[in-house]
This record gives structure tokens, C-alpha cells and sequence, in this order.
């Protein structure tokens, strides 16, 4: 997709389309609808049509309203959309982000490959860069479709080539804005591939393999543990999981360095199941096929470390990956069962499908080990993820107070919605076991922090440690504004942001 900046009237513009945010209010006249002045050019050319049909319909600009008009002929470009935003005061940066989406969507649904789209000086205090930043991410994000596995050319949709903002003269500081939200979306739709591939085609070692393109290409440092490794590391929770597969299971570490002394050292892990069948604590087939997306964490990592190669932030940031199926078998493991977590400790399976933990045990343990400044680690790890916020929150848990709240600002600008969850101490007792130094599945139905207390476990407790459960947030049955159905690539943005500003003082 292809992005301009100009100068300009709407009544040139020879595309499909143009789209403009619409504000409450900003363009009533006593009460009534009126239009934006950018649009009485066009208007004029249509003979009044424009304007007259704005008053019929009194399209107020309510929030995700919109209002679509086929000019007919009369002017350059085939369709004017103009979108609600809501009263200009309210505006966030997120509400241009969706709607770009919504652009996107209305775009596909007219068949549209080419959009202009006029941004006004309405609501002054964003900053106008970051509204091109949040638009070229919205749209590229809205114009997403897993295609993959379609054989059918007619279902494939046309989509947007080119985007013109019509605005103001282009310069340095506008191209760069636009850059980096294409870099964000493309490594979100990275992650949104990863997850909607299906878990035969996506094995861990094809995942591994998609860790060292992307790290060949962005030169990043990139390594991959075998089981033999596995074995010599003593990575008892990697073993465990793999042992029903007959995929052979990959430990996957990406590095990225900065050029010029390090701020900081962040590590993000990221769980990798890339099936999840619960293994003999098998689970109900309903629903069975989404648990492809068990990986979506390890997929936050990668698109999030894709953008990084690009974005050169000033702080280290290592990105750890344990990759494997959890599969029922007669080699499986087995409930009863006694294991040993890198880091000593004893675990008694309760359920075989609580692997996540496990997996992640193991690579928080070598997270700490590495002495970073922060670990943030993100996995579907509990179904109950769902019941705390729905399916449009990322839920966090964690040790210190200060990351957390870098971590929700940053889902604030990146507009994926977070909310903290307390580390309740009293739930620990839950965990222990009559024969081993825990058991896996705790004592609780608030599962979302169950998996948070097991996992802290493994974490040294001087080093600030953040967990995010996305099992709700990874995978939508809607689509959303900026995602279609399937995986959302949730948190890859957020990462970004968080890493970006690790070295400002929030
Ligand atoms: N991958 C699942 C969690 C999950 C469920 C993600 C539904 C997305 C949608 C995880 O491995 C799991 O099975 N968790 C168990 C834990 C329990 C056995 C302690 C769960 O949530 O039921
Ligand atoms: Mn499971
Ligand atoms: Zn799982």
C-alpha cells in the first residue's frame, strides 16, 4: 500500500474514494447538519445533492456512524464517505486508528483501490503526525484477509493500493510518521498470519523458521534449542509438553542490540503452543480448531521484534520463544506425573492442558537468568481470561507497579485495551503438592490469576516481571473495526510502544 501527503482540493481528487472524519456538533449549523466546508466544492458540482442528502438523512456524526454517497459522475472522485467521530473534544488518537479501519472495510465493500482521505484541523490537541501514523495503521490493519487457503479468486476482496492525505504539504516528519505505522500494522498482520495458519502447517519448526527469516531480514540474532539441547539444558517443562508430539519441539531466542550503548535490557516471552489439544487431559472437541492460536503470544513477540529491527529503539531487547504441540499420545505426559523446571523446582501435573505454564516456566527461568531490567511475558494461558473483561481486553498481572503502568499506557496509545488483575498472595497455598515443589494447577476459580501466581514461581523476584494473558484478546468471532475475524495480532503494538519509550522517564 502506498501512501501520499498533499495539498489539495477534495473536488480534484480522481480516486474511489474519500473519506473524512466527521466531528458532533463541529459542522451542526443551529442544530441542523451542515457540511464541512472541505466538501462545497464537491457539493457544488453535484448541484446541492451532497448537502441536501446530509440534512435528509441529519447525519449528526454520532460515534461510528457513517454516511456514504455515490457522486454519479459529477466529480472526479466515485464515492464520498464521511465517517462520525463523536463531539471533537472526546476524539482520541485511537478513534482515527478505527476509523481508518472503518475507511477500509467501506473501501473493500465499494471495490475502491484508491482513497483520499481529508484530515482537518478539527481537534487541535493531536498532535497531526501521529493522526497519519495511527490512519496508514488503521488502514493497512483494516484492509487485512487471511488468503491464504482460498482457491476462489472472486473471494478474494479488492483492496486499497493508494491513500492520499489530503492535508498539507509532505515533508520529512510526515513521511516518517507514516513509516513507522506501516511498520506496526505489517508486523501485526505478521502475527495475525502466524495465528490464523493452522497447527499442522505452523509446527514449531516452521515457527522457528519464520524467527530466523525475519531476523536474517532485519538483523536480528536469532538461535534454535532441539530436544537434544532441550535435554542438555534440563528444560523439564519444554520436555514434558513436547513428549505427546510427533512434531519436534523448538526453544527459539531472537536478540535485537542497538548500535550506540544499550539503555536497558527487555526481555518479552512470548508462549508458543502451536497446538493445544490439552494432551491426555484432552480437551472437548468444541471449539477445538481455535486452539491453533495457542501461539498468539510467541506471535506478539515475532511481529513485535520485526517492528523493532526496523524502529531501532535504544534499549536491548531479547525475545524468547518456547515452541511446541501439546498432543495426547501414548509417550504423553501423563496427570500424576513429576517433572523438574530449568530452575529446580519440582511441578506435579494436575492437568496436562495447563502447558502453558509449564513451557513458560522454563523460559522465564532463562529470562531471569539474564539479568534484564524487565521481564514481560504474554500467553493464551486461561480460558477464564474471557469471563474477567471479555474478549476485548489483554489482562495483566504482575510484581511491580511501574511496569504495569508502562505496559497500560502504552495499550492505551496503541489502542489495545488492558486491565490489571491483583496478584493475589492468599492463592499461592493452592499450589502446593504432597509429593512434589508444586502442582500445576492451583486452587481458585479466578484462573487468570492462578496462571500469573505459578508463574511467578519462576521469575527472580528482583526483577520487575509483567504477565499478560491474552486468551480473550488473541482471537475475534467479530470482526472489529481494525480486524476481521481470527487472530488479532494483540499486543504487538503495544510492545512496540513499550519498548520505544523504555528509556523515557513516564
Ligand atoms: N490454551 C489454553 C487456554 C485457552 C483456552 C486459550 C481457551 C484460549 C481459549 C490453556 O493451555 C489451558 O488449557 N488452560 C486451562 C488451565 C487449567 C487446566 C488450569 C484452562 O484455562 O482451562
Ligand atoms: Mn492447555
Ligand atoms: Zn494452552
Amino acid at each position: 500500500m502506498q501512501f501520499h501527503v498533499k495539498e489539495g482540493q477534495c473536488e480534484s481528487m480522481k480516486v474511489d474514494l474519500i473519506a473524512m472524519p466527521y466531528f458532533e456538533m463541529t459542522h451542526r449549523i443551529k442544530g441542523k447538519a451542515s457540511l464541512p466546508r472541505a466538501l462545497r466544492g464537491i457539493d457544488s458540482k453535484m448541484h446541492g445533492e451532497l448537502s441536501k442528502q446530509i440534512s435528509s438523512e441529519d447525519f449528526k456524526g454520532e460515534k461510528n456512524t457513517s454516511f456514504l454517497i455515490f457522486t454519479a459522475g459529477l466529480v472526479e472522485a466515485r464515492y464520498i464517505l464521511l465517517f462520525g467521530m463523536g463531539a471533537a473534544g472526546d476524539a482520541e488518537l485511537n478513534s482515527y486508528r478505527e476509523f481508518a479501519g472503518n475507511v477500509a472495510s467501506v473501501a473493500a465493500s465499494i471495490k475502491a483501490k484508491s482513497a483520499a482521505i481529508h484530515l482537518g484541523k478539527e481537534n487541535k490537541d493531536i498532535i497531526s503526525e501521529s493522526k497519519l501514523r495511527v490512519i496508514s495503521e488503521g488502514i493497512i490493519l483494516g484492509s487485512y484477509d487471511f488468503k491464504k487457503y482460498k482457491t476462489d479468486d472472486t473471494s478474494k476482496v479488492t483492496r486499497i493500493e493508494k491513500v492520499t492525505y489530503i492535508y498539507d504539504k509532505g515533508d520529512a516528519k510526515t513521511d516518517a510518521a507514516i513509516d513507522s505505522g506501516k511498520i506496526v500494522a505489517e508486523a501485526k498482520c505478521f502475527a495475525r498470519d502466524l495465528v490464523n495458519s493452522p497447527g499442522s502447517d505452523l509446527t514449531p519448526k516452521v515457527l522457528a523458521s519464520y524467527a530466523k527469516r525475519i531476523s536474517a531480514k532485519g538483523k536480528l540474532a536469532c538461535s534454535v534449542w532441539n530436544m537434544t539441547k532441550l535435554k542438555t539444558e534440563k528444560m523439564g517443562g519444554m520436555i514434558a509438553v513436547t513428549k505427546g508430539s510427533a512434531e519436534p519441539p523448538a526453544f527459539i531466542k531472537i536478540v535485537y542490540k542497538p548500535k550506540s550503548r544499550a539503555k536497558g535490557h527487555i526481555v518479552l516471552v512470548g508462549k508458543g503452543i502451536t497446538f493445544d489439544a490439552g494432551g491426555i487431559s484432552l480437551k472437548p472437541p468444541r471449539g477445538m480448531e481455535k486452539m491453533k492460536n495457542d501461539m498468539a503470544g510467541g506471535a506478539a513477540v515475532m511481529g513485535a521484534m520485526q517492528a523493532i529491527s526496523y524502529l531501532k529503539p535504544n534499549v536491548e531487547v531479547t525475545a524468547l520463544i518456547p515452541a511446541a504441540e501439546n498432543m495426547p499420545d501414548g509417550k504423553a505426559l501423563k496427570p500424576g506425573d513429576v517433572i523438574k523446571i530449568k530452575n529446580g523446582k519440582t511441578v506435579e501435573i494436575i492437568s496436562t492442558d495447563a502447558e502453558g505454564r509449564l513451557v513458560l516456566a522454563d523460559a522465564l527461568s532463562i529470562a531471569s537468568k539474564m539479568k534484564p531490567n524487565a521481564i514481560v511475558d504474554l500467553a493464551t494461558l486461561t480460558g477464564g481470561a474471557v469471563y474477567c473483561c471479555g474478549e476485548l481486553y489483554s489482562l495483566v498481572v504482575g510484581s511491580d507497579q511501574k511496569l504495569i503502568d508502562r505496559l497500560i499506557k502504552s495499550s492505551k496509545h496503541a489502542g489495545e485495551p488492558m486491565w490489571q488483575l491483583p496478584f493475589v498472595e492468599e492463592y499461592k497455598k493452592g499450589y502446593t503438592s504432597g509429593i512434589a515443589d508444586l502442582n500445576n494447577s492451583g486452587k481458585s476459580r479466578a484462573q487468570t490469576i492462578l496462571g500469573a501466581i505459578f508463574l511467578n514461581e519462576f521469575v527472580d523476584e528482583k526483577i520487575p516481571w509483567a504477565h499478560l494473558d491474552i486468551a480473550a484478546s488473541a482471537w475475534t468471532d467479530e470482526p472489529l473495526p481494525t480486524s476481521p475475524k481470527g487472530g488479532t495480532g494483540v499486543m504487538v503494538s503495544t510492545l512496540v510502544d513499550f519498548v520505544m519509550n523504555w528509556s523515557r522517564n513516564l
